[in-house]
């Protein structure tokens, strides 16, 4: 399947999302349809660009040429955009979010088009994964919602968890070292306190997200307490610039790697690691490699 192909699924996916706004009456004033008029494009033309270099980067890391075949489980999913082009390109996905609303865009748009993209309801720091074999874990834009730091601990130590030993984790989340809110725009508004940046953020006329942003070293620091292991921060901009850019980015990429069973006796399970308890359990019966 070449990738212009997905031009009709992200058909599907807008005018499920224009469906989706059109239902909550969210098409009123002015500046509320810009906001939506970009959320809908973000999640249907362009999840390609948005996705497409993450996926090529961890096909590089993994030494894979193709998604085919990749168990993935997308923590956080939102609409599913991303989980549904996963499956476009031959993964086999589980897609958890604890806003159903959310999901039924992604699951309309796997439905019509026959992809293997299962929806759950759920948090990341309980996952409803039953399976412990996933190859990939998807954390994009996400994480940065669990603000609470035990929660957050909790949601790493199940991401690490639900991964197959040798499994990825790919992570992108706003970055905390970037001079410029990546929400609002505004210069050092994010380097307050969550909750003065949201009430701030409020009084100047401009709703923010309640985001917990991590510095590049932060996140890093933060995976290794969950155990992953070749942890890379990466640039999709090409070049030289985008390179030296990469710590003050608006976003923070990174890739790491849950240790491959030869090595996972070096890991010092803790409380942190709640339900880390290295057994394996059966494949989630509902997810099938065969496309409907
Ligand atoms: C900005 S959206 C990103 C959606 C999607 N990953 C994407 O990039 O298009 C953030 C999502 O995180 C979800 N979220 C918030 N807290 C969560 C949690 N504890 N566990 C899993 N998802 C959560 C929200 O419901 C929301 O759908």
């Amino acid at each position: 399947m070449s990738r212009s192909d997905f031009a009709p699924i992200s058909a599907t996916l807008r005018e499920q999302l224009f469906d989706h706004y059109r239902a909550r009456g969210r098409a009123g004033r002015a500046s509320d349809m810009r906001l939506w008029r970009l959320t809908i494009e973000t999640n249907s033309g362009l999840v390609e660009r948005r996705f497409g270099p993450v996926l090529d980067r961890y096909l590089q890391a993994s030494g894979r040429s193709t998604a085919e075949g990749l168990d993935v489980v997308d923590l956080g999913c939102g609409f599913g955009s991303i989980a549904v082009y996963l499956a476009y390109r031959g993964a086999t996905v589980l897609a958890i979010d604890p806003d159903r609303g959310l999901q039924e865009v992604g699951a309309a748009a796997a439905a019509r088009h026959g992809l293997p993209a299962i929806f759950m309801q759920g948090r990341m720091e309980e996952s409803p994964a039953i399976s412990m074999n996933y190859d990939l874990a998807v954390l994009n834009n996400s994480s940065c919602f669990v603000m609470d730091p035990i929660l957050r601990r909790r949601a790493m130590a199940e991401t690490f968890r639900v991964l197959r030993p040798g499994g990825h984790l790919v992570s992108t989340n706003p970055n905390r070292s970037c001079p410029v809110d990546p929400f609002t725009g505004w210069p050092m508004i994010h380097w307050l306190p969550a909750r003065h940046a949201t009430a701030a953020a409020r009084l100047l006329g401009r709703p923010r997200s309640a985001v917990r942003l991590l510095s590049g070293r932060a996140a890093r620091h933060e995976l290794e307490g969950a155990g992953f292991i070749d942890i890379e921060a990466w640039a999709p901009a090409r070049g030289l610039l985008g390179r030296a850019m990469r710590p003050i980015a608006r976003y923070q990429h990174l890739l790491a790697r849950r240790p491959p069973a030869a090595s996972l006796g070096t890991i010092a399970w803790s409380d942190e690691h709640p339900t880390s308890h290295g057994q394996s359990t059966p494949r989630d019966p509902s997810l099938s490699r065969e496309r409907a």
